[in-house]
């Protein structure tokens, strides 16, 4: 199928990269020429694992194109993604202008049948609005559908997330744009859910709030283990064993952060009210949050006797391993509260560390742990990356000022750090 994709970046990238592996043309078009030069030439623009691949693939192929055309993209295509950012604005609702303007677009070139997928997380309701946008700027009148299509690929597994779907959500009522979906998805043999666009637009938020919530409830769970002494890692493993609650999303650590969780529960809290709904539970699920990550500062704070004019070596910056993604990292903001409290910091992280040094030129950065380490009167594990695991810390004790790690992620041996003469303190345990 000819696939034009409108918006390059994580989710247009990934999902226009993996429609051309699936044996579609795909053209992935977006008003950044700096952007699309690079694509062109096989230079990533993100890092996500396996991603490069597919990409060199599709270019090799030909089955994928990258452009900085959208009136050709939208004429060329039979099927087009609206894969654009949906930022919040100052009341926690998601800006739909970048939605709005490419719908415009969109609208503009139509000439025949197509089907727009609004891929975007937008409020409940944004499908109908894109459906008048086009109706209102097309020049002459083409049939057309908008479907509802949300994605659910994680950062740091998108590829992967991408071609092995849990479930595939489109949101319609037109039975032509349902059987062009279907088709294209066929290959990925993923349960489909077939729904109005309304309740496609709620599922994506419900999952992604749902989810948000597990993660507070373990975090607020591990403050209670560290006050009454249990360890929260037996807890979520004693909790996970019941089908109905699951392993995933229940490890403590410092909040969770990204461009998808906080953005979303933000959104649906406003979606919430506007609708008449008071989501108290939602609420409370982002206050748990925002403490989490003041308690990290506070618990170093403790750990050290104060944080003024001491050298803390923060490892991890991104808000989760293998990706390189920053926004909305707790890493960032606890080391704000750091340097709040007189603290200097020396970071690093495997591939963050440029992204980070654009919104916190304060700090000093490192090329590896080890140098961030060195001098330091404590360390902060900030990002559970692999290589943070495998550190020799003996090797790591000799160059420390003093022996001591927070570890947010729990990702380390307390037992084998204290045993070598560390002050180990993890998060909940
Ligand atoms: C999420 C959803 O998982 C995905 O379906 C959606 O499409 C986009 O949002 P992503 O933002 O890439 O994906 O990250 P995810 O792996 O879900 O993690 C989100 C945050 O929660 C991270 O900061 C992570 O460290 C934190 N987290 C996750 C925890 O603190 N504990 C956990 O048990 C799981």
């Amino acid at each position: 199928m000819n696939v034009g994709i409108i918006g390059v970046g994580y989710v247009g990238l990934v999902t226009g990269s993996c429609l051309a592996r699936m044996g579609n043309k795909v053209i992935c078009a977006d008003i950044d020429t700096e952007k699309i030069d690079k694509l062109n030439q096989g230079i990533m623009t993100i890092y996500e694992p396996g991603l490069d691949e597919v990409v060199k693939a599709g270019l090799a192929e030909t089955t994928l194109r990258f452009s900085d055309q959208i009136e050709s993209t939208v004429e060329e295509s039979d099927l087009i993604f609206i894969c654009v950012g949906t930022p919040s604005d100052e009341s926690g609702a998601a800006d739909l202008k970048y939605v709005k303007e490419v719908a415009k677009g969109i609208a503009a070139s139509i000439h025949r049948y197509k089907v727009i997928i609004n891929k975007s997380t937008v409020p409940v309701g944004t499908t109908r609005i894109v459906q008048k946008i086009i109706e209102e700027n097309m020049p002459h009148f083409h049939e057309f559908d908008v479907v509802s299509n949300p994605e659910f690929l994680r950062e740091g597994s998108a590829v992967e997330d991408f071609m092995n779907p849990d479930r595939i959500v489109i949101g319609s009522d037109s039975q032509k744009a349902i059987g062009l979906m279907t088709e294209l998805y066929a290959p990925l043999k993923a349960p489909l859910v077939i729904a109005d666009s309304a309740s496609a637009e709620m599922i994506k938020y419900a999952s992604n709030s749902f989810l948000a919530t597990k993660v507070s409830f373990i975090n607020a769970i591990s403050n209670i283990c560290d006050n009454v002494g249990a360890d929260v890692k037996k807890v979520a493993l004693g909790m996970g064993y019941d089908k109905r609650i699951g392993f995933e999303f229940l490890e403590a650590g410092p909040g969770f952060g990204g461009s998808c969780f906080p953005k979303d529960c933000k959104a649906l809290i406003k979606i919430a009210e506007d609708s008449g709904y008071d989501f108290r539970l939602l609420k409370g699920v982002m206050e748990v949050n925002e403490a989490q990550q003041e308690l990290m500062v506070s618990k170093l704070k403790n750990l050290l006797g104060g944080l003024k004019e001491k050298t803390i070596a923060a490892l991890g910056l991104s808000f989760k391993p293998n990706t390189d993604d920053i926004r909305e990292s707790p890493a960032i903001c606890i080391i704000k509260g750091l340097l709040k409290e007189g603290a200097s910091v020396k970071a690093y992280d495997p591939v963050s560390n440029e992204n980070a040094k654009k919104i916190l030129p304060e700090i000093k950065y490192e090329k590896d742990a080890y140098d961030a380490v060195k001098g330091s009167d404590g360390i902060i594990i900030l990002t559970e990356w692999d290589e943070f695991k495998w550190l020799d810390f003996e090797k790591i004790k000799q160059t420390v000022k003093n022996p001591l790690i927070l570890d947010t992620r729990n990702c380390l041996d307390p037992q084998l750090l204290r045993k070598s003469g560390y002050i180990y303190q993890g998060v909940g345990r």
